[in-house]
């Protein structure tokens, strides 16, 4: 398909937005430092931290660190909102601590609203959920400046 634009550059510190790709919603998440000292956090609770799991889609070489994200915009997060348990949407739960449905370390991340898995602020699943694999990262590069994406 035709490549997918977006300007990020207006995207408030914390908050995300959806694009389609594919025929598929990915989100762009703008993660504070805050947030990522919260992916650090959620590592030893995650089922495959290092995204080794074979998967529908090769993690890009350029996200294969810490927060799964370009060098560029460290904090940009660009997942596909697709839950790979049954392929339902998951919900942003970017708020960390107790809330319903949601253990009381909740580091912050997203909730799959059909049979509860969740994902890290690095859409890594948690570990012992439906879900098997960690969100896919779409391949993804930068044009003029690191706030504007080319899916
Ligand atoms: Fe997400 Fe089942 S589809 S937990």
């Amino acid at each position: 398909g035709a490549p997918v634009r977006a300007d990020v550059s207006k995207l408030d510190p914390g908050t995300m937005m959806t694009v389609a790709w594919r025929g598929k919603p990915v989100f762009l998440v703008n993660r504070t430092p805050q947030m990522l000292k919260e992916v650090d956090k959620a590592t030893p609770m995650v089922a495959d931290p290092d995204t080794k799991h074979p998967f529908s889609m090769p993690l890009p070489k350029y996200c294969q660190n810490a927060y799964r994200s370009r060098k560029e915009n460290p904090g940009l997060l660009v997942v596909v909102a697709v839950c790979t348990h049954l392929g339902c949407t998951p919900t942003q739960r970017f708020q960390p601590g107790p809330q319903p449905n949601l253990p009381s370390d909740w580091p912050g991340g997203f909730l799959c609203p059909c049979h509860g898995s969740t994902y890290d602020l690095a859409g890594r699943v948690f570990k012992d959920k439906p879900a098997p694999q960690n969100l896919d990262v779409p391949p993804f590069m930068f044009e003029s400046s690191p706030t504007q994406l080319v899916i």
